[in-house]
């Protein structure tokens, strides 16, 4: 049995799901949830019927307010109502989050709201997590976690952003009786693009099966710009390599193809980017 192998026994396989604001919500309307894709993501996740805990993220809920108030980069007096500002993107992303919840229940599908501005809170720039217990022992209960992007305290006094991936991050590094064998992020793209050097058509091509160690090298397409106050692609990929080295594969998938999360979550074969441990 090779180390890993020995860390894994005896404890319970996980997938960790996230949904990406930009494909539940349009970002080009505040608070605007594209009802269909959240209601087929939710039946999908369903179906699949196995062990994950659900992350989403802000989009036209979180982020436009984070931004108008500066809230990722903590207390700033000259913002005007900037506390205010606070409590309000804390309030819409709760809001969002209840829709999504609801969808579950009204399914009759046992999921479970927990506030990540309330088990987390950064020390300077490490993010303490010390309530993992209480999602261990959701998942014993055959209870789906939902967590999402929030607002985070720090001991200092101040507050920023915690993204949705931050949370898996978090998640990969401090869950005990269950490893994630997967972490999923659902786009509303097919994953990583690259400029295609081979035609003078067709611009820019999917990386479809990658190892962490040459996420580097890519030569990253330019697919347009949105509002996002926690990094874009290349903000994803730095994460990406941090959750890689926890040994957990990574996949990105179009959340808006047919039937494409389920597949995901029954690992079945689908067109997306693969990015592999070795
Ligand atoms: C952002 O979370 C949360 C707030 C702005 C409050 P994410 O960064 O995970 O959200 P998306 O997926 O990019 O929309």
């Amino acid at each position: 049995m090779d180390e890993r192998e020995l860390k894994l026994k005896g404890k319970n396989e996980i997938l960790l799901l996230k949904l990406g604001g930009s494909l539940l919500t349009d970002k080009n309307k505040p608070f605007y949830i594209r009802e269909d894709v959240a209601k087929s993501t939710i039946q999908q996740i369903i179906n699949a019927n196995e062990k994950v805990i659900l992350i989403h993220g802000g989009g036209s809920f979180g982020h436009p307010l984070a931004k108008k108030y500066s809230i990722s980069k903590g207390v700033n007096n000259s913002i005007p109502n900037q506390i205010y500002g606070l409590t309000e993107t804390h309030q819409a992303m709760t809001k969002f989050n209840s829709y999504l919840v609801n969808l579950f229940l009204e399914r009759n599908y046992p999921s479970f709201s927990i506030q990540p501005s309330s088990i987390f809170i950064k020390d300077a720039d490490k993010i303490i997590f010390k309530s993992v217990d209480i999602i261990e022992t959701a998942l014993d209960l055959n209870i789906l976690p939902i967590l999402y992007g929030d607002i985070i305290f720090s001991k200092q006094g101040s507050f920023s952003i915690i993204s949705g991936d931050q949370i898996i991050f978090e998640l990969c590094e401090k869950l005990r009786k269950y490893y994630v064998s997967k972490v999923i992020f659902a786009l509303e793209t097919d994953g990583i693009f690259i400029n295609n050097k081979d035609s003078r058509e067709i611009k820019v091509k999917l990386v479809s099966e990658i190892f962490v160690d040459e996420l580097d090298d890519l030569d990253l397409a330019d697919l347009g710009k949105k509002i996002d106050v926690t990094g874009g692609i290349k903000g994803k990929i730095d994460f990406i390599k941090q959750i890689c080295k926890f040994n957990v594969p990574v996949q990105l998938i179009n959340g808006l193809k047919e039937n494409y999360i389920y597949l995901s979550l029954k690992n079945k074969k689908i067109t997306c980017t693969n990015i592999n441990i070795k």
